[in-house]
């Protein structure tokens, strides 16, 4: 039996968790999320000065109510794990000193866990997980790529967006519509019951210089200009804009170019197992849609569990515990946080000397 707490910390959503690794399965033995969504909503998006403060106020809570809920303390934890990377410095930085800290105290050995890592392995805490290989269809607010892990658990990126990621890509559409943020669940809530087929979007592919397209890459800019000039047109016209098929329009564009490219890329690549994971993940008519032509074109697909699609501590949890499993080390106290740092590297932020 191995127990770790786990902290995340890299954006607007503080959260801790203990997890536990028992008969080869994972099992979430607590979570706390206090999402900080409703504050940044009134400014349209994350203010980060605003998301550290927060964090400092609620995590003490939320580490106490994950010990007591999951009926450990500390003395019963193998490590304590917190995220360090990519995401807001500040941010960052109360988690990963909280979990230092705790560590030092308590004689814990301490974790660092980089964010895509903590989303990939967000999957593992389905009820049956699948087992690699597999194609990993990553869609967040910062990240949509494309990755494969082998049966050893080495990755390698396959495809990836050129510029918007597609979560940010909800984010900015649902501004231009009026909508609250963060713009997902606003979209997904007004698309409902929308025509979907109303307005032809486009699918932003991405050339390659020596000619023809990056099979498995993504671009969602064209598609947010496209919204732009379409709502302009339609405001010359009318005084209400059709909100539920914009919304619609604009979900099933995007849900058909992450299928097509996902469901290819596994076609051709031999693997039968895809993988969704990350904020955008949640999407009801992603997760449809992926379902029904996966099944159609022979591929499993197999969703994060909706609860830890959005940021939380479970995931951190799950992939610290990946990490004991393996044996690998554990970090220094003295790594510090960073705002980019590449999934490639993660292994990076278990060794000595740290490299930030
Ligand atoms: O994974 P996440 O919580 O944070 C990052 O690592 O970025 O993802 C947040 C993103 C936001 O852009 C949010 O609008 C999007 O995920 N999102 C959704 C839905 N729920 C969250 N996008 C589409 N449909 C949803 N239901
Ligand atoms: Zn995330």
């Amino acid at each position: 039996m191995t127990t770790v707490l786990a902290l995340e910390t890299s954006c607007d959503e503080s959260a801790a968790a203990v997890v536990q690794w028992r008969n080869g399965k994972l099992e979430v033995l607590s979570q706390g999320i206090a999402s900080q969504v409703e504050e940044h909503a009134q400014w349209g998006g994350v203010v980060p000065e605003i998301a550290s403060r927060r964090h400092v106020e609620a995590l003490p809570r939320l580490v106490e109510s994950a010990l007591e809920d999951a009926g450990v303390v500390f003395a019963d934890l193998d490590a304590v794990a917190s995220t360090v990377a990519p995401g807001l410095v500040g941010a960052l930085m109360v988690g990963s000193v909280t979990a230092r800290t705790l560590s030092v105290l308590h004689q814990r050995p301490f974790l660092a866990i980089h964010h895509l890592e903590a989303h990939l392995a967000s999957v593992q805490l389905a009820p049956e997980p699948p087992r690699p290989p597999y194609l990993v269809l990553l869609v967040s607010g910062g990240h949509t790529e494309l990755i494969r892990v082998d049966a050893q658990g080495g990755m390698e990126r396959l495809g990836r967006s050129h510029d918007d990621a597609a979560g940010e890509a909800f984010d900015k559409v649902a501004r231009l519509l009026g909508l609250s943020y963060p713009g997902g669940p606003a979209i997904q809530a007004v698309a409902e019951g929308g025509d979907p087929t109303r307005f032809a979007l486009p699918k932003g592919r991405v050339k390659r210089p020596e000619g023809g397209f990056y099979p498995y890459d993504f671009s969602f800019s064209g598609l947010k200009t496209a919204m732009l000039r379409q709502v302009e047109a339609l405001r010359s016209q009318t005084e209400t804009l059709p909100l539920a098929d914009l919304a619609a329009s604009f979900e099933q564009v995007v849900a058909d170019v992450l299928v097509d490219r996902s469901l290819r890329c596994c076609r051709e690549k031999g693997l039968s197992t895809l993988v969704m994971v990350g904020g955008v993940a949640a999407n009801r008519r992603l997760r449809n849609l992926m379902m029904q032509r996966g099944q159609a074109a022979g591929v499993s697909v197999q969703c994060a569990p909706l609860a830890y699609c959005t940021d939380n501590a479970a995931m951190v949890g799950a992939a610290a515990l990946q990490r004991l499993i393996r044996g690998t080390p554990f970090s220094s106290l003295s790594l510090g946080v960073s705002a980019r740092w590449p999934l490639e590297q993660a292994s990076a932020l278990q060794s000595e000397p740290a490299p930030f």
